[in-house]
Parts: C-alpha cells; structure tokens; sequence
C-alpha cells in the first residue's frame, strides 16, 4: 500500500461517475475514472504533480506536439485477485520503455518515483474503478507530450506527463485473421518503430483499414525495406511454433519491445521450451504452415495477453492455420500469465507491484 504523504496534491471530484455503472460491461478505452495524474515539467524542472477530478484540458494551438509530434506514451494493466489485492504488471518495464520513448523522440526523461507514484496514487484515489472478476482489469495509460507554444521544428522545453484509467470488463480474445502486409510499412530501420509515440499508430491506420475491408483483423508487419522479415503486428509481437519451437523476431530498432513478449519468452524458457529469437523469414513462415510444421501462431500484447492467430493472409491466399483446440503452448502460457497477473501463482520474477 502507498502512502498519500508524497508530494502530489489530491483534489477529490465533487461527485463519481460511478454511481450506475455496470464494470463488468465496460468495453476497454470508451470510459474513464473520477481523476486524472498530471505532472509538468517547466522552466528545467518537474513541478508539483496534482491529481486532479478527469476534465478537458486547455492547449494553445501552437502547442509543439501537435504540430511537430513529441507525444510517446505507455499501457499496462492492474488486475484484482480473488482477496481482493490490486497488482500492476512490471510497471518498472514501461517506465524504462517510456524513457526510450522519450529518449528517441528528444523529450524529458520522467523520474521514477513520479512515473510510479503518479500511477499507484491514481489507481489509489479511483480504487472503486477497479473490476474484480477474472476476465476484468484497469487499463493504466501515462502519456507524456511537448507543451512549449512555438512553430519550428527543435524539442520542446516543457512537458506535460499524465495518467488515466480506463476499466475495463470481460474481454475475450477471439482468434484473429492476419495478413501478412507487404507493401506498406509500419517502421523502417533506424527510425522510431521501437518508441511508443502516436505517429507509429498513425501511421498502421491507412494500412490497417484496407485490410480490415478484406476481410482482416490485423497485419503483420514486415521490414520496410524488402518486406521478407516478419515484424510484428498492430498492438502486439507476434510468435509462431516451429517444430516445438518458440519462434519470435529479434528487437530492433524498427519493433516495439513488448513487455508481454518478454514475460512469454521468460516463462517458456522456464518451462523448457527452445527459444529463438532471430530474423524470422516470411518465406519460412509460409512452407513451415504448408508443411504443418507450424504449429501455432498468435500475437502477445497487454491488451489480449494472447490473441490465438487462426489464419494468415498472404499474397491473395488464405492459409488456416492448426485449429486452436489442437494448440498446446500458446494455451498454457496464456493462462500461466494471467494467473501470474492476479497472484495466483509466486511472483518469483517480482513482476507484480501491489496498489
Ligand atoms: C506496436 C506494438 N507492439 C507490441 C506491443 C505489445 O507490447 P506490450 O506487451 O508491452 O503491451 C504493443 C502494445 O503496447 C504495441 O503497440
């Protein structure tokens, strides 16, 4: 439990929006809680954090990020165990991607305690938003974007860093078609694909859409360049079985590094499973489900955990995929890390931080 004797001022909302609101029935990102973190940085120093009652916020026009774009931000999620605990997942994870979010996009790193106590106090003061139930969590975005009011292309000197929370209830995963996109890009070598900054989602919408009005859920993405190297997919990292093999892209500068990616590959390691992580060839994608040595495919992400790959698109073919009930490896981690998520089993990588 946190202490509120840290230096953030807490004004309390006149009254909740709660009242009447079914949790469980919430879809994720449409409703948000009574309060809101919010932390300037001005004249090279971070000012006084407030949490503050969820309410528009007032931008000059000039204001740098919309312009020029410095806006990077963070998900993750904190679930309610069966006793009534709160824990987030690897927050310390998303601060250090948030600082090289912030890094590659030129902009104020955020201090630790502000990044963590900023997140912990909120779900504090909103603690009533959290949904219990296995399948409900609280969404946590901290985003942070340039303030200064100017026209011209150089960082902004001052910074705005906030918090909000989204609950969320019973999100079901359903199996996902893809395809896999080969002539449009999400992130190129050397530019930011590895930051979490607004442009790279932006950027996917175009793309997305045209394969959404084929038919898909999502694409996967490949190298900007030739388009033979598998990339990773819209809002997650995507993973195949091989042979038995766990099988996923290596970071780059072009793929976001995903905090569930990691969690998947520590947990397979543990269990035995061979782990590559290399460049992954669309051409060996396509023979190893020609040749049923594919096994499994789904992408890994905060939002779905898994999202199981039922299908792939690829050069006007479908190919389905070995049917999910056949699946073994991607089932098991997927309930091994949400039962991790609500302290179910030990916490032996001490990823859970109690709210
Ligand atoms: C582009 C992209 N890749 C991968 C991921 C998965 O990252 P994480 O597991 O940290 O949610 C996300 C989600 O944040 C994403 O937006």
């Amino acid at each position: 439990m946190i202490s509120e004797t840290k230096a953030i001022r807490i004004t309390r909302a006149k009254e909740s929006k709660l009242k009447g609101q079914n949790l469980a029935e919430l879809k994720f990102g449409s409703q948000f809680t009574d309060h809101m973190f919010v932390a300037d940085y001005v004249n090279g120093a971070w000012q006084v954090p407030d949490i503050l009652p969820y309410e528009n916020i007032s931008l000059d026009p000039a204001t740098s990020f919309i312009h020029y774009g410095q806006s990077i931000f963070e998900g993750l999620k904190a679930h309610k165990s069966e006793n009534g605990d709160t824990f987030l997942f690897r927050p310390k994870s998303n601060w250090m991607r948030m600082n090289h979010s912030a890094e590659r996009l030129c902009m104020q790193p955020i201090p630790e305690e502000l990044f963590m106590e900023g997140m912990l106090q909120l779900l504090n003061v909103d603690r009533d938003w959290i949904p219990s139930g296995d399948s409900s969590s609280i969404y946590v975005r901290p985003f942070m974007f340039g303030t200064e009011a100017f026209l011209g292309v150089r960082p902004s000197s001052s910074y705005r860093f906030m918090v909000i929370l989204s609950p969320s209830g019973s999100y079901y995963a359903k199996p996902v078609k893809v395809k896999i996109e080969t002539e449009y890009a999400r992130a190129m070598t050397g530019g930011v694909g590895s930051a979490k900054t607004s442009g790279n989602y932006a950027a996917s919408l175009f793309p997305a859409s045209l394969g959404q009005k084929k038919g898909f859920d999502q694409l996967i993405w490949t190298d900007a360049k030739n388009h033979e190297k598998i990339e990773e997919s819209g809002t997650m990292n995507v993973m195949f079985v091989v042979d038995g093999k766990l099988i996923t892209p290596k970071l780059s500068s072009s793929i976001l590094a995903g905090i569930t990616r990691d969690s998947v590959i520590t947990i397979a390691r543990e269990k035995g499973i061979a782990v590559e992580q290399r460049d992954v060839f669309v051409s060996e994608i396509i023979s190893a489900i020609k040749s049923g040595t594919l096994t499994e495919a789904f992408g890994v992400g905060t939002a779905a955990t898994i999202a199981h790959i039922e299908s792939i698109g690829y050069q006007g073919d479908i190919l389905e995929l070995n049917p999910i009930a056949n699946r073994t490896i991607s089932p098991f981690i997927e309930k091994y890390l949400n039962d991790y998520k609500r302290g179910r089993i030990e916490d032996k990588y001490g990823w859970l931080v109690k709210v």
